[in-house]
């Protein structure tokens, strides 16, 4: 593959004449599901029809925090949604896993610029089971095993490209073709548990449309509330 040019020179644009103006729907109380979970897996197919090529409405945004309240956000892959939660996976030695280590809640956000829609979820996160974790391990490609074995403590500086690389063929020699990679300790996925939803659907004149539930221990249900844009 040709390297990108690193960076080409260019005047930038005024920032504030772009802008773009969001036509493509509403979202009113009435159409609502009253489970959020519902009302996240119709956007989410819906998404998954009207997604550009090569765009992954699967990618999201995961924002945790540390101790001392320092925050870091970064794209990760969903992996599983289901009345238990949403699933991602990743290396539990990363800086993203140092922080759910101390400070087990996350938010996750979508981005779907085609449809004007955004979707937040809020909650506690813990890691998911070692057998699930297994199960989504053995399904990924083989070079994602031997990459995730690879690459670790995930986060942490690494010498030089040539380093990364001669690890990876060390991992290759290891566990020839048809032979079983077993899945790292350090490795697999966490499961959130939502708490608080928001959907976000544009509107022209920046008079958005924004509802968010946040789940009531008593009574035991979901409460919708619209929110100011
Ligand atoms: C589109 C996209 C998908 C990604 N998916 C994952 C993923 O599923 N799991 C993961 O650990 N990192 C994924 N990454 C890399 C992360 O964004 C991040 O660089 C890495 O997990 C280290 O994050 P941390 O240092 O904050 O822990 C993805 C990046 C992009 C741009």
């Amino acid at each position: 593959m040709p390297d990108l040019p690193n960076n080409p020179r260019k005047d930038l644009p005024n920032l504030a004449d772009l802008r773009l103006s969001y036509q493509q729907g509403t979202l009113r109380r009435a159409v609502l599901k009253p489970n959020p979970l519902e009302q996240f897996q119709g956007w989410f197919i819906q998404s998954l029809e009207a997604a550009p090529a090569h765009s992954e409405p699967y990618a999201l945004s995961l924002a945790t925090a540390d101790l001392s309240g320092r925050p870091s956000v970064r794209t990760v892959l969903l992996r599983g949604v289901s009345e238990q939660g949403l699933d991602i996976y990743t290396n539990y030695q990363s800086h993203k896993g140092r922080d759910l280590a101390h400070n087990p809640q996350a938010e996750l956000l979508f981005y779907w610029p085609y449809l004007e829609r955004q979707v937040r979820v809020y909650g506690p996160v813990s890691p998911i089971s070692a057998a699930e974790s297994d199960q989504y391990f053995h399904q990924r490609p083989r070079d994602s095993q031997l990459a995730a074995h690879a690459s670790t403590p995930q986060s942490g500086p690494i010498a030089s490209r040539a380093e990364l690389e001669a690890h990876f063929a060390e991992l290759e020699a290891q566990f020839p073709a048809g032979s079983v990679i077993p899945r790292p300790d350090f490795w697999g996925g966490y499961r959130l548990r939502p708490q608080e939803w928001e959907f976000w659907q544009g509107r022209e004149g920046r008079m958005h449309d924004r509802f968010r539930y946040q789940w009531q221990e008593a009574p035991g249900q979901w409460h919708i509330d619209r929110l100011m844009p």
